[in-house]
């Protein structure tokens, strides 16, 4: 299972800011504000309550020499800085392969942009505007912020009209082999590895933000990382990477967690597609650093486009064995690089090694019926007979219990209906849950989005494969850019707003106090393992156990933590109740550890007192 290493930006074939035009509001602007930051002087826009820039640059271009280096700071020439330059066009996306419609590209390397939106009226609060930052889905493969599902205008005026102002930022990042890539030369000034390029761009933008956000009126102590799908995972590692410690406060999640084994690459991995990436461009010198020239010299676009004829080496361990039968395997993506990435994600959480913040996480139910991951990112059964014998013993670990919870029969013999179950729960649900029990030792809020979209544009067959709450489907509640612009009330039917309204206003507070609750909406406690709480977002919104809704996780955790902990080398076990931790079996000096169980439960006492003694009783 669980061998998603890449999530999907949402395939909207609609009329998106088709990068490299104006900004799409450009006809509403009544301003040209402008701001002056440590890339130089800005104009942009002035819409509605609003100031809006894009494309402003966040670091250096990564083309010639700089391709696959760590981003680096951007540098404003003398020339630059003695005039105001337009930041009213989208930047190019980061090279992906190109989908062939007119919602994306064009394609550059130099890619390295960022978006703002803020309150035109100055904060009268001295610290300025809370922030948040937003990091774009699209598997570590595709994807932009500059998509207009994206686009900030709309949801910043619905804050500031609801005296609850923030300030947006969104920023590109390299994807793909441009942004994903080690290689045994590619060393920085210290001799370690480079990998994760992508990774640094996102600090790079959060470091900017840190720099410059007090010249838009924002609080640089006040940041909130957020993003959905990839975004979300990238968000996931900057908690537990030392070097993006204190660059942001609270942190959102969304349909993205990174504790899965098969989510991350090991270094020899990432060698060993490198080396057969050169391979495919008569780049195979044996010495490494002649090959890295070599592929310096191959353009962008046949990079990106070779990814599909790269091998994969697939190691003999169950998480990753046989996973090709059951989809797509990523070469180039998430490295565990021990520099950016210092230990794998589950290791991180397991023993503390994260930075803390509030944070708000969860999935929706049925990921899986986005048609984009069910089909291009998995290979889907045909057949009852092909899902119970090329799909179920492998995504359920050949566990002959979630073999049996995930059966045709418990789906009223649809083959279909069992796989998405297994898929959306497997991957996204039950990891969500494991996320907010790692995170509370500040104060984290855990949801389920059940409700499927109703109206006409966000149900067309192009896009789901039957109605559901599929991946992504919550997103277009937050931006309602869509709803602002082309499809007034077509993309949310009447019953469907207080939904939309309230999903969005939960967001809005935790961008802005860190807290989702107010004295409107239904009041969404702390998630704690003791009373693993969710808000179940739907119509009818209501708090639950999760484990009432989700009643396999528990299963579904234990073994995934036992599989993803021996790959890494040590046992992992996860508890009825969602208590996760390293099983220390090994001779211990400490003279009351009397049980693996115990012992395990005194790890976590470090961090769970309260549910420890709990369990122990
Ligand atoms: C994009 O393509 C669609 C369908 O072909 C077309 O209706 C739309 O006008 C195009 N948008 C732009 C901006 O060209
Ligand atoms: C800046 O953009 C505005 C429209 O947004 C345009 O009128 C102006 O000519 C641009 N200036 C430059 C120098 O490109
Ligand atoms: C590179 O690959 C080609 C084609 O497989 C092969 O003929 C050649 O010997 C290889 N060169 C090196 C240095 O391995
Ligand atoms: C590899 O090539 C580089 C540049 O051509 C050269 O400086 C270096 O000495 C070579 N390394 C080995 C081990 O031959
Ligand atoms: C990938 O391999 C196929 C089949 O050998 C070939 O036709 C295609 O040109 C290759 N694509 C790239 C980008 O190398
Ligand atoms: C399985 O259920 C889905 C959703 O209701 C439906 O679209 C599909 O046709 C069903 N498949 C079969 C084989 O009945
Ligand atoms: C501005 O352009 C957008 C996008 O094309 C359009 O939806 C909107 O109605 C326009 N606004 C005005 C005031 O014309
Ligand atoms: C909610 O709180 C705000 C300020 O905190 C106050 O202005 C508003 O009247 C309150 N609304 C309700 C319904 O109590
Ligand atoms: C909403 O959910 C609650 C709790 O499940 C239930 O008691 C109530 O009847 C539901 N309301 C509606 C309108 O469905
Ligand atoms: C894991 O547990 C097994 C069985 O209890 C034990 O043999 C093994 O040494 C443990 N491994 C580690 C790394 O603790």
């Amino acid at each position: 299972m669980f061998l998603i290493w890449l999530f999907y930006a949402l395939p909207v074939t609609i009329v998106s800011g088709s990068s490299g035009s104006l900004y799409l509001f450009a006809n509403e602007s009544v301003d040209s504000p402008v701001v002056a930051t440590t890339s130089g002087k800005f104009a942009g826009f002035t819409i509605r309550q609003t100031n809006v820039w894009v494309g402003i640059p966040y670091a250096a271009p990564p083309v010639g020499a700089l391709r696959w280096q760590k981003a680096q700071p951007y540098v404003v020439t003398d020339s630059q800085n003695d005039i105001i330059r337009n930041a009213t066009y989208y930047s190019p996306f980061c090279p992906q392969i190109d989908r062939g419609d007119n919602t994306t590209g064009p394609f550059n390397e130099n890619c390295l942009y960022l978006n703002v939106w803020s309150p035109r009226t100055p904060s009268s609060e001295p610290n300025g505007y809370p922030v948040m930052i937003w990091i774009h889905g699209g598997g570590f493969k595709e994807g932009s912020a500059t998509l207009v599902i994206y686009d900030g205008l709309s949801w910043t005026n619905a804050a500031i009209q609801e005296n609850n102002p923030f300030i947006m930022v969104s920023m590109n990042y390299r994807l793909n082999v441009m942004g994903f890539f080690a290689q045994s030369s590619l060393l920085d000034d210290n001799g370690q590895t480079i990998g994760n390029q992508g990774i640094t761009d996102q600090r790079m933008a959060m470091k900017w933000v840190r720099d410059n956000i007090a010249q838009f009126g924002g609080d640089k102590n006040y940041i909130t990382l957020m993003g959905e799908s990839a975004g979300s995972q990238s968000v996931c590692i900057h908690l537990i990477s030392p070097l993006s410690a204190g660059l942001f406060h609270a942190s959102i999640m969304q349909s993205g967690p990174c504790d899965a084994v098969n989510m991350l690459r090991d270094k020899s991995f990432a060698y060993s597609t490198a080396n057969n990436l050169a391979l495919l461009f008569g780049c195979n010198m044996t010495n490494s650093s002649q090959q890295l020239d070599c592929l310096r010299a191959v353009s962008s676009t046949r990079l990106v486009a070779a990814i599909g004829n790269v091998s994969i080496p697939l190691s003999t361990s169950l998480a990753f064995k046989d996973q090709e039968k059951i989809g797509e395997a990523f070469p180039f993506g998430l490295i565990v690089d021990g520099v950016e990435i210092p230990v794998h994600p589950l290791q991180a959480f397991l023993t503390g090694q994260v930075n803390q913040v509030p944070t708000l996480t969860g999935a929706n139910r049925d990921e899986l019926l986005l048609r984009a991951l069910y089909q291009e990112y998995f290979y889907p059964p045909t057949s009852t007979e092909d899902y119970l014998t090329r799909i179920l013993p492998i995504a359920g670990y050949n566990n002959r219990d979630i073999q049996t919870l995930y059966a045709p029969s418990q789906f009223n013999g649809n083959y279909s209906q069992a796989f998405v179950a297994l898929f959306s729960e497997g991957i996204f649900v039950c990891s969500a849950r494991r996320m907010a029990g790692y995170m509370t030792e500040q104060p984290t809020y855990l949801y389920t989005f059940t409700h499927a979209p109703e109206s006409f544009f966000l149900t067309q067959p192009a896009l789901i494969m039957w109605p559901g709450a599929y991946h992504g489907a919550e997103i277009f509640s937050l931006f309602q850019t869509l709803a602002a612009t082309f499809y007034g009330n077509m993309i949310f039917n009447a019953d469907e707003i207080p939904l939309a309204t309230s999903l969005r206003r939960y967001w809005t507070n935790m961008i802005t106090k860190h807290q989702p609750n107010d004295n409107i909406s239904l009041t969404w406690p702390q998630y704690s393992s003791t009373t693993d709480r969710v808000l179940v977002l739907n119509k009818n919104t209501t708090i639950t156990s999760f484990i009432g809704i989700y009643p396999n996780c528990d299963l579904i955790s234990d073994v995934q933590a036992k599989v993803y902990g021996e790959y890494l080398g040590f046992n992992a076990t996860c508890t009825i109740g969602n208590k996760c931790c390293i099983v220390d079996s090994t001779p211990t000096t400490r003279p009351t550890s009397t049980s693996n169980n115990l012992r395990c439960c005194r790890f976590k006492l470090l961090f769970l007192l309260f549910s420890c003694i709990i369990l122990l009783f």
